[in-house]
C-alpha cells in the first residue's frame, strides 16, 4: 500500500502523519515513512538545489525535471523495495505536488508534468492520497508563526501562487476520486490528526 500526503504549506500534514504513523505502528503495521523531495542521499542533494533561496534564476522546467529526478531515485532506492517487501509506505508529498505546483501554479500544465513523471515513475501511482486542504491565508500564517521551520524558495511565492496550488489539488481530487480523501486541515490539530488516522484505517 502506497499512501501519499499532499497539501499546501502550513496544512499541518507533517504533525498529523506523525501521529497516525505512531498509532498504526502500535497496531502492528510496518510503516516506511519518507518525504519528497528527498528520502535518499542523492534525492536529498537534489532537494538542496531545488529549495535553495539563492537559486532565484531557476527555470520552471528545470525545477520540474529536478523534482522528477529526485522522485525517480527515491522510488528506485526506497519506495519500490519497501512495497516489494509488503510494507506500507507513507510519503510526505509525491507526484501530485508536482502536478499542483509545477503543473498548476507554475503554469507548465498538469498533463505535461504527468508526462515527464510517467517516464520517471513508470506509472507508479499512490493507492491512497490524503489531501490536507486549507486556505492559503491560514496555511501561510501558520508557517510564519512557526519559527523552527526554515523558509524555502517556494514558500516565498505570492499568495496567488498558493491559491493556484490549492485549486489544482482540488481539481486533482476530482480527477482521481478513487484514490483521494480530502482532510479539512483548517480544524484543530487533534481533530486533523484523528481524521488522518481514520482515513488510513478505513483504506487498510
Ligand atoms: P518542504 O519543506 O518539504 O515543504 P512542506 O513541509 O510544505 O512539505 O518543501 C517542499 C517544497 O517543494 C514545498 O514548497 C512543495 C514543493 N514541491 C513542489 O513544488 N513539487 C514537488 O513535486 C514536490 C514534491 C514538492
Amino acid at each position: 500500500m502506497f499512501i501519499t500526503i499532499e497539501g499546501p504549506e502550513g496544512s499541518g500534514k507533517t504533525t498529523a502523519v506523525a501521529y497516525a504513523v505512531n498509532e498504526l505502528e502500535k497496531r502492528g503495521y510496518q510503516i516506511v515513512r519518507t518525504r519528497e523531495p528527498g528520502g535518499t542521499p542523492i534525492s536529498e542533494q537534489i532537494r538542496k538545489v531545488i529549495l535553495d533561496k539563492n537559486n532565484t534564476s531557476m527555470d520552471k522546467k528545470t525545477e520540474a525535471l529536478l523534482y522528477a529526478a529526485a522522485r525517480r531515485q527515491h522510488l528506485v532506492e526506497k519506495i519500490w523495495p519497501a512495497l516489494k517487501e509488503g510494507k506500507i509506505v507513507i510519503c510526505d508529498r509525491y507526484l501530485d505536488s508536482s502536478l499542483a505546483y509545477q503543473g498548476g501554479a507554475r503554469g507548465l500544465g498538469v498533463d505535461n508534468i504527468l508526462q515527464i513523471n510517467s517516464f520517471a515513475t513508470e506509472g507508479t501511482f499512490p493507492d491512497l492520497t490524503l489531501l490536507f486542504d486549507v486556505e492559503p491565508e491560514i496555511g501561510l500564517a501558520r508557517i510564519s508563526a512557526n519559527k523552527n521551520r526554515e523558509v524555502n524558495r517556494l514558500d516565498l511565492e505570492k499568495i496567488e501562487f498558493h491559491r493556484k496550488v490549492r485549486n489544482t489539488f482540488l481539481e486533482l481530487a476530482k480527477r482521481y476520486p478513487e484514490r483521494y480523501i480530502i482532510i479539512d486541515a483548517s480544524k484543530e490539530r487533534e481533530e486533523v490528526a484523528e481524521a488522518t488516522l481514520e482515513a488510513i484505517l478505513t483504506r487498510l
